[in-house]
């Protein structure tokens, strides 16, 4: 409830930049490719252990189901989907439930560089002391509870996300905070946050050391 009231409380702050403007479902729908691809990235690795494993390829299916709703959102809307977008979620989809992980992993690179993620908003990511205390203020009152300690005994457990910062490329990290946070019910579960807000998280998992 506390969280809840706290993150009404962060939608209405007056903010920079709105977050699914135009171009939304676009950006929507690269921000959901580049974490597939890096979800298939940690499912392919043999270090990634079973339950982990477990947890990845239900994030996998899930993702697969997005893919094909966002492209639906965009035709409803007048906004065709990308050419054969359609058909490359669904020969995905079937390629991943043949267990062909390679083909998958494979389609998926086509994928990933035919819809590359536009980042120039996040960089340079420059840490002004401004951002530097808005993303330590958001961390610490919206975050941190569920992120601090990571759960090992669950198949998705919340993601130390300094570590995460410290550990994966710009890109994958910066979709992962667009596609990664959601809101409430009442903002139809969307990630709440400005870009600029996103910036100054990201500046602050960037700055401070893992386990913080
Ligand atoms: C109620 C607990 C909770 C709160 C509060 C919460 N998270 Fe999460 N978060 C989770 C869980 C659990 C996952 C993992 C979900 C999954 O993998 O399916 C997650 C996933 C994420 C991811 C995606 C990680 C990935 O592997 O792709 C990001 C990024 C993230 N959270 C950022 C945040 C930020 C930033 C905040 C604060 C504004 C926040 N979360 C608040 C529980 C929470």
């Amino acid at each position: 409830m506390l969280i809840r009231r706290a993150l009404i409380a962060v939608i209405s702050l007056a903010m920079a930049l709105p977050v699914w403007a135009s171009g939304e479902h676009e950006r929507r729908l690269r921000v959901e490719i580049a974490i597939l691809h890096g979800d298939t990235k940690i499912l392919i690795d043999p270090a990634t252990p079973p339950l982990r494993r477990q947890g990845v390829r239900q994030r996998i299916r899930s993702s697969l189901g997005t893919l094909g709703m966002l492209a639906r959102y965009a035709v409803q809307e007048g906004r065709p989907p990308p050419p054969g977008l359609r058909k490359q979620v669904a020969d995905l989809r079937a390629l991943f439930a043949s267990k062909n992980i390679r083909a998958f992993a494979r389609r998926l690179d086509q994928l990933k560089s035919s819809q590359p993620l536009d980042i120039s908003d996040f960089l340079p990511l420059t840490a002004t002391p401004l951002r530097l205390r808005t993303g330590q203020s958001i961390y610490q009152s919206l975050c941190m509870g569920c992120h601090q300690n990571p759960d090992p005994t669950q198949p998705n457990p919340a993601p130390n996300l300094f570590s995460m910062a410290a550990m994966m490329p710009r890109d994958e990290f910066v979709a992962r905070m667009l596609g990664g946070i959601q809101g409430v019910h009442l903002t139809t579960l969307q990630n709440p946050f400005s870009d600029e807000e996103i910036a100054s998280m990201t500046a602050f998992f960037d700055q401070a050391q893992p386990g913080r």
